[in-house]
């Protein structure tokens, strides 16, 4: 059953030097209890769908120019401000890009989670305060740091921290955009594998962003590929994995360096990604493609299923 569904939804922002196209209609669907992976470079357009989402896309500059995000049947596009506020952190809750200035230097970690937990339970301060040594302890944090302030934690526990705020309410989904990319590989992995217990344990489902496809292998259900605002290729891990179809997919795992492999230099896709103030009429990945021919640059492909839920878009489909 998919509970979060995006439909053709497109996003620009109104900037001095030009409209900048984010998402140019992207279509996703999240099941009850998966994990789907987001990957892409740079300026594709992660972090704006999470913001879409949230309903925290800046005001001023971003313009969602159509589409609709259905959560348990409800178009959070057209949600008031006081229903969005009721509905995050306690039924979606993000962890931003970079945690670590997500905390407040001057409350201490149980002042913080307490407060995630009050904003959304009428429960007392005591009671609030309670919640938050239990998600501490289930953080692996013990529950006797709850009075300790941010700065006399390392970089992995107060990354912890976060998902406790995050996780106080049980939420239904959980965005995690970049979560682990300010750790370092061995707290990385360490953190990662913690959030999936979580998540297995208070059955939520998650939206995990990144761009390194090792951590979409080992902890994901499904993968989006995104670039340049639209999705590329979408499917269970293991058929997009084994038998990869767009280029830009195909490009990404060969940039990941093999172990055994004598290699000097990363074999990263040559180019740089599309102008995204550009208005485009063929494929948007066809000035970086060996492939692309005459018709990749006249027409645009749409999102093709070449298997069961396996899709590309792509006119070669290499
Ligand atoms: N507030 C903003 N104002 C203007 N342009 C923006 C704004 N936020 C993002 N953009 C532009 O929108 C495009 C998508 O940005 P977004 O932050 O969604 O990418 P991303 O995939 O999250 O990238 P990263 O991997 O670097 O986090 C980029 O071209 C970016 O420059
Ligand atoms: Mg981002």
């Amino acid at each position: 059953m998919s509970f979060l569904s995006i439909d053709n939804l497109k996003v620009d922002y109104v900037t001095d030097d030009g409209i900048v196209h984010a998402l140019n209609g992207v279509s996703l669907e999240l099941v009850q209890g998966e994990t789907l992976g987001l990957v892409g470079e740079t300026g594709a357009g992660k972090t704006t769908m999470a913001k879409c989402i949230m309903g925290i896309l800046p005001k001023r500059t971003g313009k969602i120019r159509s589409g609709e995000i259905t959560f348990e049947e409800k178009n959070l596009l057209k949600c008031s401000e006081k229903e969005l506020q009721s509905i995050r952190g306690a039924q979606i809750a993000m962890i931003f890009q970079d945690p670590m200035t997500s905390l407040n230097p001057v409350l201490t970690v149980g002042e913080q989670i307490a407060e995630a937990v009050e904003n959304h339970e009428r429960c007392g301060k005591a009671r609030a305060m309670e919640r938050a040594e239990e998600m501490l302890e289930l953080v692996g944090i013990p529950a006797e740091r709850v009075h300790e302030y941010p700065h006399q934690f390392s970089g992995g526990m107060k990354q912890r921290v976060v998902i406790a705020i995050a996780l106080a309410c049980n939420p239904k989904m959980l965005i995690a955009d970049e979560p682990t990319t300010a750790l370092d590989v061995t707290i990385q992995a360490q953190v990662l594998e913690m959030m999936q217990s979580l998540k297995r344990q208070l059955n939520t489902s998650m939206l995990l962003i990144t761009h390194d496809l090792g951590v979409v292998a080992q902890n994901c259900d499904r993968v989006a590929v995104i670039y340049a605002g639209e999705i590329v290729e979408y499917g269970t891990v293991m058929d997009v994995f084994k038998r990869m179809k767009h280029p830009y997919t195909q490009g990404l795992f060969s940039s990941i360096p093999q172990i055994n492999a004598d290699v000097k230099r990363l074999n990263s896709i040559p180019g740089l990604m599309l102008d995204p103030t550009l208005d485009v009429e063929g494929c948007r990945f066809c000035d970086r493609c060996k492939y692309a021919t005459e018709e990749c640059r006249i027409n645009h492909p749409e999102l093709v299923e070449i298997e069961s839920g396996h899709s590309v878009r792509c006119f070669q489909k290499k």
